[in-house]
């Protein structure tokens, strides 16, 4: 099946690099397998599906055939119709952000059968849940032989989340101080982790089973959150907060341990809430309206910018 629909996609790209082999050549198809949600809902919605098409591909696209895919919390709540403002329209939908796997056709300068790795943006409508995932160049990179393909869909899109807040939005340095609230969830070890190696005097809040992992991962200290009261735990200011729970409480504390100048990240927007309850017209820029006044606040009560990666 993953043969038959690579020879297929490889003859509609036109000049795609080819690996033609006489058994692909033979074989046509234009569909592989999915794991669609054809309606939202529990894991009980989700439906295995043959004869999916697969689209051609655009200029600076690949295609990947899986070899590994991971689950991230947005799979579960787009499965479940978070963002229903945008996605129900086109039901059955194919989830998942994640991927590992080899390069069959592209129009990139990937070469075909090369190892790659990388995550899908979180808007895109084809998931990677499917034999055959079409990624952006921007969106791979080539997996290094030492990680299987299982540990590197695991990696992407949790590590890019870490990613665009440490150093996109708060531009980390190092002899920082870098606190993470949630630290021992996907994207709190990879924060720890990046921090870390940005020379950052790292800590972070977790539940009592993740404290030695996070520790293990760098952080000069972890906060048990189940035990704890945080801003007690933590001596000083912060020059940033990266805050993976973004509840009322992780908020109040992430503001409170920041210095003047410190920047506050959460992951937690209202863009789809709001989207899905009023509609995009009104949702989206109501979510944008209520971000700019929470910014505005903080700058002059705290002197702290703050950024959301949804
Ligand atoms: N994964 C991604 O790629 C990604 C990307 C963008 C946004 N997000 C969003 O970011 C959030 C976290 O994602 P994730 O993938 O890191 O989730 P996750 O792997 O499920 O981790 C969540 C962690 O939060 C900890 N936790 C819960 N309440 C806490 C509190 N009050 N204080 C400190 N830690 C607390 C839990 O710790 P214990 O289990 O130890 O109690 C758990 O390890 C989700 O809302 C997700 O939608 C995720």
């Amino acid at each position: 099946m993953w043969g038959r629909a690579a020879a297929r996609a490889r003859r509609r790209i036109a000049g795609a690099r080819t690996a033609s082999t006489a058994a692909a050549a033979e074989e046509e198809k234009s569909s592989c397998r999915a794991v669609v949600v054809p309606r939202f809902g529990g894991p009980e919605v989700l439906e295995v599906r043959q004869g999916v098409p697969v689209p051609d591909l655009k200029p600076g696209q690949v295609l990947v055939r899986a070899r590994a895919v991971s689950i991230n919390p947005l799979d579960l709540r787009m499965r479940s119709g978070y963002g229903r403002s945008i996605f129900e329209p086109i039901l059955p939908l194919i989830i998942g952000r994640d991927i590992s796997g080899e390069v069959v056709a592209t129009t990139s300068s990937f070469t075909i059968g090369q190892e790659v790795f990388g995550a899908l943006h979180p808007t895109a409508i084809r998931g990677t849940y499917t034999d055959y995932a079409i990624l952006s160049q921007d969106e791979l990179t080539p997996k290094p032989s030492t990680l299987t393909h299982v540990e590197a869909s695991a990696i992407p899109f949790a590590a890019l989340t870490a990613w665009r807040a440490l150093h996109g939005s708060a531009r980390i340095s190092e002899g920082q101080r870098v606190l993470v609230i949630g630290g021992g969830g996907d994207v709190g070890q990879s924060a720890v982790q990046l921090a870390v190696a940005a020379g950052c005097s790292v800590s972070a809040t977790c539940g009592t089973q993740s404290i030695e992992q996070v520790l293990s991962l760098g952080a000069e200290k972890a906060i048990d959150y189940t035990a704890e009261d945080t801003e007690s735990a933590v001596k000083g200011k912060f020059d940033a907060v990266l805050d993976t729970i973004g509840e009322p409480e992780t908020e109040r504390v992430g503001i409170n341990v920041l210095r003047r100048g410190g920047h506050y990240m959460t992951l937690q927007g209202e863009a789809a809430v709001l989207a899905d309850r009023y509609g995009l017209a009104v949702g989206l820029p109501a979510a944008t309206a209520a971000l700019l006044k929470k910014q505005m606040q903080y700058r002059y009560s705290h002197g702290i910018g703050l950024d959301l990666f949804e």
